[in-house]
């Protein structure tokens, strides 16, 4: 989770370097540092906190360079600190290196190379590898960083520059996503898209085991044995302003807002109502193939998993298919029963999640066929996969996912289409209604937009409470729990997602008139279960607050405040039903001055187990 950037050419480095890592600010860190190369030496500044520290230090220990590589980390060995901040470097200060990823064996190597008399300056499992580049190196930093690569084991993306080679930067990837920029007089290097977006948008993703050499005219690949390898450079659409704020206060703001049309992008092209006709393009299975499933695990973590549980309802509802649906670190260790009739469906908005690539790697190895949803083009997950069906969302910079969310609700929803029609699980008259549902949502959702204040005046009302409880069932119960999850991520309060149908069993106890209760009351089949959930509730106390659909003239019996959504059928609800919640916990949080774009102890993209 953490951020590198790199660059060589004509420009001032520095500069660069430090831009590229503002636009990885999303991925959470707690320091930053940066080197490069000066007069034949090298020059390391970092500053522990936000990335303002760091230009303060080199605003008052000014740099220049036109080599340079910069990191932000988020601290997995050692304590965040200056000293454990990158870049770090080989005794001598020859060799400087970014890491991101963890080294296994570096206990074992660090007690070697204290045995040789080598002496270390953080706690990190990094700095070995710096002190290992030096001791290969004869008078060639890509043959000295092949050289070490054998000897260590685990995850890393490694951008290193040596003092007596101030020509090149030597990068290399192994599970960690690394991506190198092609310019004209100038190459780039960054664990992400976002930091380079503003220079170049040709941009070749390295895969494991490539190790690359950038000078400023030149990119050349090797792997550890030093055959070439040869990588496409691909050209990247996303624009920088799709990767700024665009007037909004905040990225999470922006991104709430941005969800008509992340939708509509996701399935543009791909259904079509009037036909009946579901075409993901992606999804190379026949209908013999997807007649001899016997069923789905979806697996996920955090956001992702909550539109997991959602799909279970759409795998078994359309396509018929049984369906569980597994937190990634919990399948990876649960031994479940996998052969080549399951389908795996991993659900990533990075793509590069830990506890889900493990677990889409367990289920590979199993023979299972895996379909991937993800958010990330060159990603892990999307690598991996045997299918990949892409959510057109854009980067995702808030740390608290939502559009990412709605979009892979509506992959999901297509997926299950898709799965129906070649299935005929489902009667061609159904399939157009569903899919004219899917629709219509983007406008539903800019409608409800108008509502806004609303959310706001509810947000201004409960911010000061400490605890809320969320209420929802059906294909609602996953939304209740990831409109609790929102609240938790950002504005701290505590908040517990249940099936409300189960509170009774319960957190009915907690009840009394400090603790809010949301609840989900959209019409559907289970609508007056929900009310009759509610009057339980109100007949301890309680304070609701009901999100209702538009045609609900009543509502307002059943709740003390009413937030109402646009009608639509129950299986696409969870797409409308979320925005009313992710919009509630902004609003809280702004209230409460939190940091919500970058919540404390969250990262975006969680790359360790
Ligand atoms: C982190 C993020 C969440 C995200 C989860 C899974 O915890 O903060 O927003 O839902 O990882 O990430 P993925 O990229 O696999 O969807």
């Amino acid at each position: 989770m953490c951020g590198i950037v790199g660059y060589i050419g004509g420009k001032n480095a520095v500069d660069i370097v430090l831009n590229g890592l503002k636009k990885l600010e999303y991925r959470g860190y707690d320091s930053s540092g940066i080197a490069v190369v000066k007069d034949e030496q090298l020059q390391i500044r970092r500053s522990i906190g936000k990335l303002k520290n760091l230009k303060e230090n080199i605003e008052k220990n000014p740099l220049e360079s036109n080599i340079s590589i910069g990191h932000t980390r988020w601290a997995t060995h050692g304590k965040p600190s200056e000293e454990n901040a990158h870049p770090h470097t080989d005794p001598t200060k020859s060799i400087v290196i970014v890491h991101n990823g963890i080294i296994e064996n570096y206990a074992e190597l660090k007690l070697r190379l204290e045995k040789e008399g080598k002496e270390f300056k953080s706690e990190t499992d990094t700095e070995v590898i710096a002190h290992l580049i030096k001791k290969h190196y004869k008078d060639n930093l890509l043959n000295a960083v092949q050289e070490t690569l054998k000897e260590i084991k685990g995850s890393y993306a490694l951008g290193i520059i040596c003092k007596d080679e101030p020509n090149k930067i030597v990068c290399a990837r192994q599970n960690a996503s690394l991506i190198v920029g092609a310019g004209k007089g100038e190459n780039f290097l960054a664990s992400d898209i976002p930091a380079l977006l503003s220079y170049t948008r040709n941009m070749i993703f390295l895969e494991n085991g490539d190790i690359a050499e950038l000078t400023a005219n030149e990119i050349t690949i090797t792997d550890i044995e030093n055959n070439v390898k040869k990588r496409e450079i691909k050209n990247i659409k996303w624009d920088c302003v799709q990767a700024e704020k665009e007037g909004y206060k905040h990225f999470m703001l922006k991104e709430i807002y941005e969800q008509p049309r992340t939708i509509e992008d996701t399935f543009r092209g791909r259904i079509y109502p009037d036909e009946g006709r579901v075409y993901i393009e992606e999804i190379k299975l026949s209908k013999e193939d997807i007649k001899s499933i016997s069923n789905i695990y979806v697996v996920a973590c955090g956001t992702a998993y909550y539109s997991g549980l959602v799909a279970k309802f759409l795998f078994e509802n359309f396509a018929k298919i049984p369906t569980e649906v597994d937190i990634a670190s919990e399948f990876r260790y649960r031994e479940p029963i996998l052969n080549d009739k399951v389908l795996i469906v991993i659900v990533s908005q990075s793509g590069e999640t830990a506890d889900t690539l493990a677990a889409l790697r367990l289920a590979k190895s199993k023979d299972c066929t895996i379909l991937a949803v993800c958010n990330v083009v060159g990603s892990s997950i999307s690598r991996e996969a045997d299918h990949v069906v892409y959510t057109h969302c854009g980067p995702e910079i808030g740390v608290a996912s939502t559009k990412a969310f709605t979009g892979q609700l509506t992959a999901l929803y297509m997926v299950s289409l898709d799965l129906a029609c070649k299935k005929e699980s489902l009667s061609k008259e159904e399939i157009k209604k569903y899919l004219k549902e899917l629709w219509e949502i983007p406008v539903k959702i800019g409608d409800f937009f108008k509502q806004s204040e609303t959310v706001y005046e509810v947000a201004k009302r409960f911010a000061n409470k400490r605890d809320f409880l969320y209420l929802g069932r059906h294909v609602n119960y996953p939304i209740a729990l990831e409109g609790a999850l929102k609240l938790k991520e950002i504005s701290y309060i505590h908040a517990e997602g249940y099936a409300a149908g189960e509170m009774k069993h319960g957190p009915i106890a907690l009840i009394d008139d400090d603790m809010p209760i949301i609840a989900i009351a959209v019409k559907s089949k289970v609508y007056e279960k929900v009310i009759s959930n509610i009057g339980e509730a109100k007949a301890r106390g309680a304070t609701v607050i009901i999100i209702a659909s538009e045609s609900d003239k009543t509502a307002s019996n059943n709740g003390d405040n009413v937030i109402y959504v646009p009608d639509c059928d129950e299986f696409v609800s969870p797409i409308l039903s979320v925005i009313p919640l992710q919009l509630l916990a902004y609003y809280v949080a702004v209230v409460l001055g939190c940091d919500v774009d970058q919540p404390r102890n969250l990262a975006k993209s969680v790359t360790v187990e």
